[in-house]
């Protein structure tokens, strides 16, 4: 096994997870109009704790990692802003369907292109979301023209994020080595066979029992990339 996320990345995580569908179904309560008339005078109360749900859904995750993991929030800014060659290649190859097909990827470090690309299109929404979620929530004090739109795209990104999120959980329970990465998002470690066959360039940082002792796991260079 190989460690790969920490127990702050880990929480961080699954509060954001649990936050974003609340904010979903609560969002969906006064989207839908049987429900949105059921909820008649209550509607405002349910509107300013779906609010409060979302930047929480912000702040629980970024609250974690600043405080106890800041070490790795930095290092997980880097790695999702860095691209190289073979990342660019993997990417472009997966659009095409290559993942799909099976056939062999270029070499990728802990997160592949598709990870990194996930993290870039969650975190893209989720500023549309507070954005969008602070207009709608201080309405009064903006203009309708503004507010109006605001509805508008806040609707849209909802149904954008819970696609990626149906996508997301396509790749976790409907590929082989999907569950690999689910034992790791819940206990932390990566089993040897999927890092090395799929982040063959992901120099690991050594197993903390492995550190005591002197020595050290490093995916890179094990095997090649399937
Ligand atoms: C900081 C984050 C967020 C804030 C401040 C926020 C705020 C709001 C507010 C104030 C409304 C009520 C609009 C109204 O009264 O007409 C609303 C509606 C809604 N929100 Fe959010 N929200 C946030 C995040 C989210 C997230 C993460 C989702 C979904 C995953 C979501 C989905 C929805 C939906 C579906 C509606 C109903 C839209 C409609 O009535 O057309 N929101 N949001
Ligand atoms: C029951 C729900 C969910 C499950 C089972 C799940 C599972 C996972 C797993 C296994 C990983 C680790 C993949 C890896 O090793 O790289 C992961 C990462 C991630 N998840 Fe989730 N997740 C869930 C909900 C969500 C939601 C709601 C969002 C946001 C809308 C989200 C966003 C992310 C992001 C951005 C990453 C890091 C990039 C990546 O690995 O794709 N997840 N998730």
């Amino acid at each position: 096994m190989v460690p790969r996320f920490t127990l702050t990345e880990r929480l961080s995580h699954w509060s954001f997870a649990s936050f974003f569908l609340i904010a979903f179904l609560t969002g969906l309560l006064m989207w839908l109009p049987p429900t949105r008339e059921w909820l008649g005078g209550d509607r405002l109360r349910v509107s300013h704790l779906h609010g409060g749900l979302g930047y929480l859904m912000v702040l629980t995750p970024l609250l974690l990692l600043g405080l106890f993991d800041r070490r790795h929030l930095v290092a997980g800014v880097r790695e999702v802003d860095r691209w190289d060659a073979d990342d660019r290649r993997w990417f472009w190859m997966a659009v095409r369907g290559g993942t799909l097909r099976g056939v062999a990827m270029p070499p990728q470090r802990r997160l592949n292109a598709g990870q990194k690309f996930n993290v870039v299109l969650v975190a893209a929404i989720v500023v549309g979301f507070v954005v969008t979620g602070s207009i709608l929530l201080f309405r009064a004090d903006v203009p309708a023209w503004l507010v109006s739109r605001a509805l508008w795209l806040h609707g849209f990104l909802a149904i954008l994020g819970i696609g990626i999120f149906l996508g997301h959980l396509a790749h976790v329970f409907l590929t082989s080595h999907g569950r690999h990465y689910l034992h790791a998002m819940v206990r932390g470690e990566l089993s040897l066979e999927t890092a090395t066959s799929r982040h063959s360039k992901w120099e690991a940082r050594p197993a903390p029992e492995a550190q005591e002792q002197g020595g050290g796991t490093s995916v890179a260079g094990r095997s090649s990339d399937v």
